[in-house]
C-alpha cells in the first residue's frame, strides 16, 4: 500500500504534489496511507517519483480549500482531502453542494485554520531584544492550534519589514532577519519575559479599553482566555472589568447633560433595542468575514474589522475604512475620528452604542513609512469588493437610516462618491431604497488646517447629526 508521509516545511505544495500524483496513477483513497512528518527536512517516505508526471483538473475552489486545510492539527486532513479529491473527478459539481458530509467537515476544518490564523495575527506579541547593522530585533512566542507558522510567515514579514524578528512556536520558528525569512525548528518553551513593550501593549489596551461598552463574553471571544497567559496587557484585564462599572458611571457623569427632549426621547427608544439579545447571525457573518480576500487589502491588515452595534438599530452610521488603531484593536472608530465623532454624537444627544456602526471597507489600507502606517483611500474596486459585507450588514440590521460619512461611504451606499461638499446634509437613497443622510467624515474636520474652515465643518457636521437624530425622531413618532 503507498504509504505518502508529507514534510513539515512545504507541507501544502508536499501534499498537492502526491495526490496529483496518486490520482494520475489512479490509486484510490482506501490503498494510501498518509503520515505527517513532524521534523523538519524531510520529504517523502515513498519517493515521489512513483507518482511523477501525474496531472488532473481540480476545481479551483478545491485547491484553495486544500491549501488551507493542510495546516489543520488533524493527522487525517490529508487522508480526509484526497477522499474528497478522488470523488471530485467523478463529480466535479460536489465542490458546490453544502450537504455534503465530506466537504462540510473539511471546510469547517478551513474555517478552524483561518480563526487561528487571524488570532495569531491579532495576538503575537514582540518583545524588543537588542539589534544589530542598524535595524532592532524583536522576538515572540505564540502557541497556534494548527500548523500555521509557515503559511503566516509572508503577512509578518510584510508587516514588519522595517524589523529583525523571531517568532518561535512549539512545531516551527520563523526567523526573519535583514529581510529574509528563514523557517527553523520550533521550540517547547517562551523567550524571556517581560520588557518595555509589555508595558506598551498594556498602555496601549487600557486605553482602547471603553469601560462603557464593556461586553465580557464578545471580549472573551475575541480573546479568549488560552492566549491571555502570552498577552502581556491581559494582566490588566480582570481589574480593569472590576472597575468597569465604576468607571462608566463617572464617564456618565462627567457627560454633557444638555440633550434636546427629542433627541432624549429617540436615546431612550435606541437603548431599548439595545437591550435586545446579540443575534448570532451577525457572529456568523464576523467570523465569515475573517477569513476574507475578495481584494488585496487583506494581505497587510492586521484584522477585518466588521461593524457592531445592536443588530436592529434604527441607525446605521458607515464611516471609511478602520484606521491604524481600528486595524489594531479589532473594532471600527475607536481612534481619533471615533473620539470626535462620540465627541459631537453625544452633544447632540445621538447615542452611539444604540446605532450600528461601521465602514464601507473592512481592512486597513496604508503605506508604510518607516514604523508608521500611512492612511491610504482605498479605490473603486475594493469598495465594491466590500460592499459585499456592508450589504449583508445592512441586510440584518435592517436601519431606518443610514449615515454615511465622506465620500468612500457615499460611492459605496449610492454609487457615488463626487461632491460630498455639496451632497452634505440631504438625504438620497441606498440600492434597496433605505434613506442615506451624507455628512462629512469626521476625520476630514480632524485634518481642516484653518480655524474658520474648521469650525465650519464642526458646524456642519454637528447640523447633520442633529438632522439624523430628528429624522429618527419624527420617524418615531409617525410610527
Ligand atoms: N475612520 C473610519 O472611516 N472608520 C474607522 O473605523 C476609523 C476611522
Amino acid at each position: 500500500m503507498p504509504g505518502v508521509t508529507v514534510p513539515a516545511l512545504g507541507t501544502a505544495s508536499a501534499w498537492r504534489d502526491a495526490a496529483r500524483g496518486l490520482l494520475g496513477a489512479n490509486v484510490p483513497p482506501e490503498d494510501v496511507l498518509w503520515a505527517y512528518d513532524g521534523g523538519p527536512g524531510d520529504l517523502f517516505a515513498m519517493e515521489p517519483a512513483a507518482f511523477a508526471g501525474g496531472s488532473a483538473t481540480v476545481p479551483r475552489s478545491f485547491v484553495a480549500l486544500a491549501e488551507t486545510v493542510c495546516w489543520h492539527a488533524d493527522p487525517e486532513r490529508f487522508a480526509r482531502l484526497y477522499a474528497l479529491l478522488w470523488r471530485l473527478r467523478a463529480t466535479p459539481a460536489l465542490v458546490g453542494d453544502r450537504g455534503d458530509a465530506d466537504l462540510t467537515r473539511l471546510r469547517d476544518m478551513e474555517k478552524a485554520v483561518r480563526r487561528d490564523m487571524h488570532k495569531m495575527k491579532a495576538f503575537v506579541r514582540f518583545r524588543e531584544i537588542g539589534g544589530a547593522g542598524g535595524r532592532r530585533r524583536f522576538a515572540a512566542w505564540f502557541e497556534p492550534a494548527h500548523h500555521i507558522a509557515e503559511p503566516m510567515a509572508g503577512f509578518f514579514a510584510r508587516r514588519f519589514g522595517d524589523m529583525d524578528w523571531i517568532i518561535v512556536t512549539p512545531d516551527r520558528t520563523v526567523e526573519f532577519t535583514g529581510g529574509r525569512i528563514a523557517l527553523l525548528p520550533g521550540q517547547s518553551a517562551p523567550p524571556p519575559s517581560e520588557d518595555a513593550t509589555d508595558a506598551l501593549w498594556t498602555t496601549y489596551y487600557r486605553n482602547i479599553f471603553n469601560p462603557a461598552r464593556l461586553k465580557v463574553k464578545a471580549m472573551q471571544a475575541e480573546m479568549p482566555k488560552k492566549y491571555w497567559k502570552n498577552l502581556p496587557e491581559a494582566a490588566a484585564i480582570p481589574e480593569m472589568i472590576a472597575t468597569a462599572e465604576a468607571r462608566a458611571r463617572a464617564m456618565q457623569a462627567a457627560a454633557p447633560t444638555l440633550a434636546p427632549a427629542r433627541a432624549r426621547k429617540i436615546t431612550e427608544r435606541l437603548r431599548m433595542v439595545e437591550d435586545e439579545p446579540a443575534a448570532s447571525d451577525l457572529e456568523a457573518l464576523a467570523r465569515e468575514a475573517a477569513g476574507c480576500e475578495r481584494c488585496p487589502l487583506h494581505r497587510d491588515a492586521t484584522q477585518v474589522v466588521m461593524g457592531e452595534g445592536p443588530r436592529e438599530a434604527p441607525l446605521m452610521i458607515v464611516g471609511e475604512q478602520p484606521g491604524d488603531r481600528e486595524d489594531l484593536a479589532g473594532r471600527p472608530f475607536v481612534g481619533p475620528a471615533g473620539q470626535l465623532f462620540d465627541r459631537m454624537a453625544q452633544e447632540v444627544g445621538l447615542d452611539r452604542d444604540a446605532a450600528f456602526v461601521t465602514n464601507a471597507v473592512k481592512h486597513f489600507k496604508f503605506a508604510a513609512k518607516g514604523k508608521r502606517r500611512i492612511h491610504q483611500r482605498p479605490d473603486a474596486s475594493e469598495v465594491q469588493a466590500c460592499r459585499w459585507w456592508l450589504e449583508a450588514e445592512r441586510r440584518l440590521v435592517r436601519p431606518r437610516l443610514i449615515l454615511g460619512m465622506g465620500a468612500t461611504a457615499a460611492l459605496s451606499l449610492t454609487g457615488r462618491g463626487d461632491g460630498i461638499m455639496k451632497r452634505r446634509g440631504t438625504f438620497e437613497a441606498a440600492g434597496d431604497g433605505t434613506p442615506v443622510l451624507l455628512t462629512l467624515h469626521p476625520s476630514y474636520l480632524l485634518r481642516v488646517p484653518n480655524a474658520a474652515a474648521k469650525a465650519a465643518a464642526e458646524r456642519d457636521f454637528r447640523a447633520d447629526l442633529e438632522r439624523a437624530v430628528a429624522w429618527l425622531s419624527d420617524a418615531d413618532g409617525a410610527a
